[in-house]
């Protein structure tokens, strides 16, 4: 069994305020893996996240990095292979041009001027953003922000990145491109990814792992067929079924429609409507 490259045993985390906002959570990260964390708001997606990247240190329990106690790693051991995207760009941006904030990460880690450049001229090219280069952060938008902070990330090369609800105030197509991205970062450069998110129409398209979190626990991890099968446990932790399953779901018990199975996306809804009634496609 190879070492995954996070491992997270937290028996609980408690904010200083007395709020609970993690417990018995056992989650493994594996080299090259996509996964999701699924859940609806304060459940404790981003206090995970924050724990995954050694931001919090006072939990009880144990998280590792690589198989290193992570509470024993200086910030530099950390930060050198895991980068986090913040939920909120104004978080995370602080310099006055895309340029210069994109540019902090490489130039912070020692690159040459031509290097810095190369990077974020390539950073900014993949999120869609390089025609703004020059233009002040301040005068973004919401959606610009957050791509502008996944280019700070990407131009660093991190080897694990933690994205804080990635897609959240995109538009329809830039939540598509962004999740391309991300599956390209995967499969091309096998960037480890884990992605917090409640966007159940789009995780069963890219992720191949998801873990529910609900009130701080974890509810269920397995692939999307697993997590998405059943219905009523998903509406008792504030989750839904992506719309596509949700009709068919309809369509099967509600009128009694022969489907076998309930698809997830759009493309295995369209084979199985046409496998169920025999339907062939005109040329
Ligand atoms: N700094 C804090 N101090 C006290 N309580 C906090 C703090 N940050 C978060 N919490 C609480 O911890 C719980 C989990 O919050 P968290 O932000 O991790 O949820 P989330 O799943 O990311 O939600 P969302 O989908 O809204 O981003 C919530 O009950 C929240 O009120
Ligand atoms: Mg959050």
């Amino acid at each position: 069994m190879p070492t995954p490259r996070l491992s997270a045993r937290i028996s609980s985390f408690r904010y200083p305020d007395g709020t609970v906002a993690l417990s018995d959570i056992l989650l493994d990260v594996m080299s090259g893996e996509f996964c999701g964390i699924l859940g609806s708001n304060g459940s404790g997606k981003t206090t995970l996240l924050k724990l995954l990247d050694g931001m919090i240190k006072d939990f009880n329990g144990e998280i590792t990095l690589d198989g290193d106690n992570i509470r024993r790693l200086s910030p530099h051991e950390i930060y050198s292979k895991v980068g986090l995207v913040f939920q909120n760009p104004d978080d995370q941006l602080f310099a006055h041009s895309v340029y210069e904030d994109v540019a902090f990460g490489p130039r912070n880690m020692g690159c040459s001027e031509t290097e810095v450049k190369s990077r974020v001229a390539e950073a900014l090219e993949a999120v869609e953003m390089a025609d703004l280069a020059a233009k002040d952060i301040h005068n973004l938008s919401y959606g610009q922000k957050k791509r502008v902070c996944i280019a700070g990330l990407l131009a660093m090369g991190h080897e694990i990145l933690l994205l804080d609800e990635p897609t959240a105030g995109l538009d329809p197509m830039g939540e598509y491109r962004m999740m391309e991205l991300l599956t390209r970062l995967n499969r091309e450069a096998g960037v480890t990814i884990v992605m917090a998110t409640h966007s159940v129409d789009l995780v069963p398209v890219f992720l191949s792992r998801l873990h529910i979190l609900s009130r701080g626990k974890l509810a269920r991890s397995g692939t999307p067929e697993q997590v998405f099968s059943n219905r009523e446990e998903l509406s008792g932790v504030k989750l839904r079924l992506p719309y596509i399953a949700e009709l068919i779901h309809q369509l099967k018990t509600g009128d009694n429609l022969p489907f076998k199975r309930i698809p997830l996306t759009v493309g295995e809804a369209r084979r199985d409507i046409l496998e169920t009634f025999g339907a062939t496609r005109l040329e």
